[in-house]
């Protein structure tokens, strides 16, 4: 099943799908657990994804993408992601998190000077929207942008910043009428040369570790007025239709480890034997296939479904919300479902990093937390659904 006879997939999807396909098992795989243990960035395959038009997707190739759509890039990003949910997210965000926002609410200048590095994986673009104390509720920022001439003055500390130590540009969010709460929002596309601003503390993570994760700072940062993405106060309105774009992205990524714990438990389950058979021959584990095979391909349709609808949007000016978080919600706790049987289908070399199947289970918890934790997509289709609040 690959979702062929409900979508519109063409020539080009099949030919992208490939090339992602052969690219993430010839030069990522082989490398994944390296990264994984040491936490380094992998900065020669994040390149040559850049090479491969793979971190701008759906940005025109006039500012360096490669002018394709949004089914195009879930498909790419799945295999990216089967191969390592670490260069998923590097890739996710650079899509979706920075270039999507420029695209959609950037000036002609700031889509030429900022879009355009980072479409063509030149450059590695981030957003900042969490801070310590503002998380779930993202309207409660503190970071703050004072006016000041032909300029803005930046303090304060972001943090949980995917791509924080290594991002030549960065889309962040700040407090400038800190009485109007989430309409005193405002964005800014920050350059890592601005004077005032550092890379402060790492995260050692759990999982995805390849990715890099910081805090990052401003210290009387001046930022000139030309760098605000948007309007002042509507900030909170870009950081959410971004974050919709993300969760589908983080869907996708869920779903790419999804398909790669499942396929290594499936083989697993045709060669081990115990009790003179094959253990697929149980039906403690061939049921636990079965469950784990229904729920790979309703996610796969979930992500599919968000993709369409994020592309209908293009045209209809819609919002997908609905859908992404759907999508997101279903396909991060399947993740966490089908590694978690990978690894009791495994048994103890599924607990070993002999395999890349213990990855697979570390990696999928982020996808229940970041760009919106499971808790806070349930409140978004909940409220959408019933309008209440
Ligand atoms: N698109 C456009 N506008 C939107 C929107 C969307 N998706 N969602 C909300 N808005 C608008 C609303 O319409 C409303 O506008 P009006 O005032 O004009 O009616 C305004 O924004 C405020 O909306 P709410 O009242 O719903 O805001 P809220 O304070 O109740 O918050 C929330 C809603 C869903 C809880 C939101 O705060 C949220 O999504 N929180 C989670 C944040 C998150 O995902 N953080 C992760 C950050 S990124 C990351 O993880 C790191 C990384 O690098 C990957």
């Amino acid at each position: 099943m690959s979702g062929n006879e409900l979508f519109p997939f063409t020539e080009e999807h099949e030919m992208i799908r490939q090339a992602a396909r052969d690219f993430a098992q010839k030069e990522i795989a082989p490398i994944a657990a390296e990264f994984d243990e040491s936490g380094d960035f992998p900065y020669e395959t994040i390149m040559m994804m850049g090479e491969m038009g793979f971190m701008g997707i759906e940005v025109p190739e006039e500012y360096g993408g490669a002018g394709m759509d949004t089914l195009a890039y879930v498909l790419a990003l799945e295999e990216i992601c089967k191969a390592d949910a670490a260069h998923g997210i590097i890739m996710s965000v650079n899509n979706s998190l920075f270039c999507y926002g420029i695209q959609k609410f950037g000036s002609e200048e700031q889509k030429q000077e900022y879009l355009s590095p980072v479409a063509s994986g030149k450059s590695v673009g981030a957003y900042s929207l969490t801070e310590p104390m503002a998380g779930s509720d993202a309207g409660s920022l503190s970071c703050q942008a004072v006016s000041d001439g032909d300029d803005y003055i930046l303090n304060g500390r972001k943090s949980w910043v995917t791509s924080g130590p290594v991002a030549d540009y960065i889309v962040v969010f700040t407090m400038t009428a800190p009485e109007k709460k989430q309409k005193g929002i405002t964005a800014f596309l920050i350059s890592k040369d601005l004077p005032g601003f550092s890379v402060g503390k790492m995260e050692p993570k759990l999982g995805i570790r390849a990715s890099a994760t910081s805090e990052i700072l401003f210290e009387d940062c001046r930022v000139p007025a030309a760098n605000r993405l948007g309007e002042e106060g509507e900030g909170f309105k870009i950081a959410m239709s971004v974050l919709d774009v993300g969760r589908i992205g983080v869907a996708t990524q869920a779903l790419g480890i999804s398909g790669a714990a499942y396929e290594a438990s499936l083989n697993y389950a045709k060669e081990r034997e115990a009790f003179d058979k094959k253990i697929g021959e149980f039906q403690g584990i061939s049921f636990k296939l079965a469950d784990m095979k229904t729920r790979l391909e309703a996610s796969r349709l979930l992500v599919y479904n968000a993709a369409m609808a994020k592309e209908r949007s293009k045209t209809t000016g819609e919002r997908f919300s609905l859908e992404a978080s759907i999508a997101k919600l279903f396909s991060s706790e399947t993740s966490m479902f089908i590694s978690h049987a990978a690894v009791q289908i495994h048994g103890g070399i599924g607990f070993s990093k002999e395999l890349p199947v213990e990855r697979y289970f570390r990696d999928a918890k982020i996808t229940e937390i970041y760009e919106g934790t499971s808790e806070i997509q349930r409140l978004v289709i909940s409220r959408m659904e019933t309008g209440l609040r």
